[in-house]
């Protein structure tokens, strides 16, 4: 982590429950945590059903040829400026939010956030650290039906973002037991999540 200048953390919420969402509760509590470990980091969210995206199309290709792609230059700068990104990821049939898909489409840019070499692509995106929140319904991890992993790992590698943490809060829709049993362990998770982010004193060996 970098030690010299304030620490800035890139929140990124896509659940359509807004802040009720599992998904942005649980980024918001994370963001807390390390808020709270340390004081002089800074935090940008970025609330996805909130912002309007518009579907990737010819025009927002002419608006960046044109140097006039307000929204998608903000939101690349947001994740340059970033060291540490939340991602809340819910699984809406099988796969990410279309506004994740959207914000991806936004930010993936030539020459920006990634450019091509002789080698193949090359992820412009480095040097942070990404904690992936995703929340289902249902049990997907390591399934063929689990559409959204593959994704945002692809998507976020080849942006240089490698240095990634998934955090699965599944079975949410299965009984109030094991919902509760899910979130009280992705919360474990994201406490010592925490903790290893920021290390105090006391949890340096
Ligand atoms: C439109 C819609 C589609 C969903 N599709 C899936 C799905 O494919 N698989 C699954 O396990 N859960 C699915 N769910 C359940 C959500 O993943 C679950 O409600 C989760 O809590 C959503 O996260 P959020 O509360 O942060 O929005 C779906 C929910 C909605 C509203």
């Amino acid at each position: 982590m970098n030690d010299q200048r304030q620490h800035h953390i890139l929140r990124i919420d896509s659940s359509m429950f807004g802040d009720k969402g599992v998904s942005a509760t649980l980024s918001n509590a994370f963001a807390e945590q390390l808020l709270a470990l340390d004081h002089t980091s800074t935090i940008t969210h970025r609330e996805l059903i909130h912002t309007e995206i518009p579907h990737f199309g010819t025009e927002t290709i002419s608006a960046i040829a044109g140097g006039k792609a307000e929204l998608s230059d903000q939101l690349i700068q947001e994740v340059q400026q970033a060291d540490t990104l939340i991602i809340g990821a819910p699984m809406y049939n099988f796969g990410v939010a279309s506004e994740l898909k959207a914000w991806f489409d936004h930010i993936a840019r030539a020459k920006v956030t990634f450019r091509y070499s002789s080698e193949g692509p090359v992820g412009l995106l480095t040097g942070k650290k990404v904690y992936v929140i995703t929340t289902r319904g249902g049990y997907h991890q390591d399934k063929p039906s689990d559409g959204l992993t593959p994704f945002l790992s692809a998507m976020l590698d080849f942006l240089g973002l490698d240095d990634v943490e998934f955090i699965y809060v599944e079975g949410l829709h299965l009984g109030e037991e094991q919902a509760k049993v899910s979130i009280e362990r992705a919360t474990n998770t994201l406490t010592a999540a925490a903790q290893q982010h920021y290390p105090q004193p006391e949890h340096i060996s």
